[in-house]
């Protein structure tokens, strides 16, 4: 098959692009409004942009043409956590992605746990061990999506998941989006190591990372 994406209708499009672009980082993105109320929910179109400084990537689609209230959120306050998703808590992400009104706290609706950010304003989900407090760096508009930048203030990680200073992928259980209503664990591990170029089809050293 070979498709113009502009060709098919937008609900197409979107099964489409969420069963062929696997498998996607899970943000679960706390927020604060400007009303005081805690926001969490969960967005795949997400990424890594930078390691110094350390930026992630969450992009947020419109709901019936209005930012989602992670968006408006972000929008009003610059600030959002980026929270890990792990197989522990995967139900209550799901649960935390529903249509709840915007007075209508997610952590109180999937009995998620507060636990206080040290530099920003929107709490950490505690019961994810990854968390990365972000403040909006920029807000990029890509037809009905915004795409949030934030830097990383702060980076806290449970000493349980950690080895040798690092995440580790065994003990953490992160879990990732794929089509459909399907997820996927991260226990099944296979190693590589980047291939040492030299001579001369190696980039020069201002090329290489
Ligand atoms: C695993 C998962 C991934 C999702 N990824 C996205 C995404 O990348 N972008 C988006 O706009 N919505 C995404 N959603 C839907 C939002 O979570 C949903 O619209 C939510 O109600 C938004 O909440 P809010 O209005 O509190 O911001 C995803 C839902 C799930 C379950």
């Amino acid at each position: 098959m070979i498709l113009d994406p502009a060709s098919v209708p937008e609900r197409q499009a979107y099964r489409l692009m969420i069963s062929a672009f696997i498998p996607r980082p899970i943000a679960f993105v706390s927020t604060v409004s400007r009303d005081g109320v805690d926001n969490c929910a969960p967005f795949s179109y997400s990424m890594g942009v930078s390691s110094h400084p350390m930026v992630l990537g969450v992009s947020i689609g419109d709901r019936d043409a209005l930012p989602k209230d992670t968006a408006r959120n972000i929008l009003d306050t610059r600030e959002f956590v980026v929270n890990l998703v792990t197989e522990e808590i995967a139900e209550k992400m799901n649960l935390a992605s529903g249509d709840f009104a915007s007075q209508v706290s997610e952590f109180d609706e999937a009995g998620l746990s507060r636990a206080p950010s040290e530099v920003v304003r929107p709490p950490r989900i505690a019961e994810s061990p990854v968390n990365f407090e972000c403040r909006l760096l920029r807000a990029v508009r890509v037809a009905d999506n915004t795409v949030f930048f934030g830097e990383t203030l702060r980076l806290h990680v449970d000493d349980r998941v950690l080895t040798d200073g690092l995440v580790d992928v065994q003990k953490v259980r992160a879990i990732g989006r794929l089509g459909g209503p399907r997820y996927c664990r991260t226990r099944d591990v296979f190693e590589m190591v980047r291939p040492k170029i030299t001579g001369p089809k190696a980039a020069r050293p201002t090329e290489a990372r």
